[in-house]
């Protein structure tokens, strides 16, 4: 799997969101296109009323397999979809609501999905915590004995 960070066009990224992340996930997107990341958008794809694990599932799905190097995924507290995301067994999902905490999400936890709370952080906050989510790399050393020992 392609590392992170790397060149964004070498990268896949994978998205998923429920209707309370819908809005936030299309200002990501956005960004990361102009960023120049590929982008596989697993829904939803309105604010419809929805269930997050049937957009999480294959999402989660898709990192695992090798497809996409990274997903954000998002929806109103970020705990549903993280919750739903950790069930699968290659997924380290971090809820991050503010760089610091993203950078070390990927520092200490070479967090494979980055979550966001969408109706509980500022937009332009949100930016700056996927930049440095994408800027970050994980820093290996203790912390890859520690994540060796996570699955169940
Ligand atoms: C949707 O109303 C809300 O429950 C969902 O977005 C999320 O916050 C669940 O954890």
């Amino acid at each position: 799997m392609t590392p992170i960070p790397s060149e964004p066009a070498a990268i896949t990224l994978a998205m998923c969101c429920d209707h309370a992340g819908y809005e936030l996930k299309n200002k990501i997107k956005a960004l990361l296109g102009e960023k120049g990341y590929k982008v596989r958008d697993f829904g939803t794809h309105s604010e419809d009323s929805c269930d997050y694990p049937d957009f999480a599932h294959p999402c989660a799905a898709a990192v695992e397999r090798g497809e996409c190097a990274a997903a954000i995924a998002m929806c109103g507290t970020g705990n549903g979809i993280a919750i739903t995301l950790n069930k699968h067994q290659g997924i380290r999902a971090a809820l991050c609501w503010a760089p610091e905490i993203a950078r070390l999400a990927r520092e200490h936890n070479d967090a494979n999905v980055l979550v966001l709370p969408a109706r509980f952080i500022d937009p332009e906050v949100a930016v700056t915590v996927v930049e440095t989510y994408l800027a970050t790399a994980f820093e290996g050393g203790r912390h890859e004995r520690r994540i060796a020992k996570i699955p169940v």
